[in-house]
């Protein structure tokens, strides 16, 4: 009884300071931006992102309604809408390198968050997850994920959750992301094979690595880092990384 009145106060003591979760995922070079795209990154002005911007292996043509300046040193352009810099795989030496690394990069995190195995939770309320308080581990999904009303995310800043989503995720209007007791964005990762929708007015938390698309309609804010292997929408969007 002592014995086991110790273990539970001890594993208490141990819990309020070792991170609970799955480990990191390494996001290595893909994690410099906080929008990367394979095939283009739109704009329906005004959106304001802060943090980088690129685009590879498309070119500087794909990045739209941005009213980019080219800077005279051809490597990177600048926009109104982006307080950072944006890249294409147009621009000049190094850029292009720099965003096959990227690129690849972002594969890398794309397939340790999809392959990691023995999640804590699976098929969670059938992906139907608004209303629900998620405490930190490894999310399956083999279906998609919908968000109809708030979900709260709630754990202390290093703990950590991951959450495969096989098929789409789509947050409704208004409806939000919320971090409680400390959980930070930086430590959360949707990994989506489907195309990921915001609907008007929705708030996301966390960096997500998309399979296909990756949609913010208008008025959409996001604590997040926008990684797909498609394109990016952004309707009038707030993106801060
Ligand atoms: C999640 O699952 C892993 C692997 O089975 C386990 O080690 C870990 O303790 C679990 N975490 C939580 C928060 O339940």
């Amino acid at each position: 009884m002592l014995s086991s009145l110790f273990t539970i106060s001890f594993l208490a003591a141990l819990g309020s300071v070792a991170a609970v979760g799955p480990a990191a995922v390494n996001l290595r070079t893909a994690g410099n931006y906080a929008i990367l795209a394979k095939t283009g990154v739109s704009t329906v002005p005004p959106s304001v992102i802060t943090g980088s911007v690129a685009v590879s292996p498309i070119a500087a043509a794909a990045l739209t309604g941005f009213s980019l300046t080219l800077d005279s040193t051809g490597e990177f352009s600048t926009s109104g809408q982006v307080v950072g810099k944006l890249f294409a795989a147009s621009y000049a030496v190094p850029t292009p390198a720099t965003l096959t690394v990227a690129i690849g990069d972002l594969g890398t995190a794309f397939t340790d968050a999809t392959g990691r195995v023995n999640p804590n939770f699976s098929n969670l309320a059938s992906g139907a997850i608004g209303g629900l308080i998620l405490a930190p581990g490894l999310y399956k999904w083999t279906t998609g994920v919908s968000i109809g009303s708030d979900v709260t995310i709630a754990g202390g800043a290093t703990d950590t959750w991951i959450f495969q989503v096989s098929g789409t995720l789509t947050i409704a209007a208004a409806k939000k992301m919320v971090l409680t007791g400390g959980a930070l964005a930086s430590n959360i990762v949707w990994v989506v094979t489907g195309a990921v929708t915001a609907s008007a007015g929705s708030h996301l938390e966390g960096v997500i690595l998309g399979k296909t698309s990756i949609t913010l309609q208008t008025g959409t804010t996001a604590n997040s880092r926008l990684l797909s292997q498609t394109f990016v929408a952004l309707q009038k969007a707030t993106v801060t990384n």
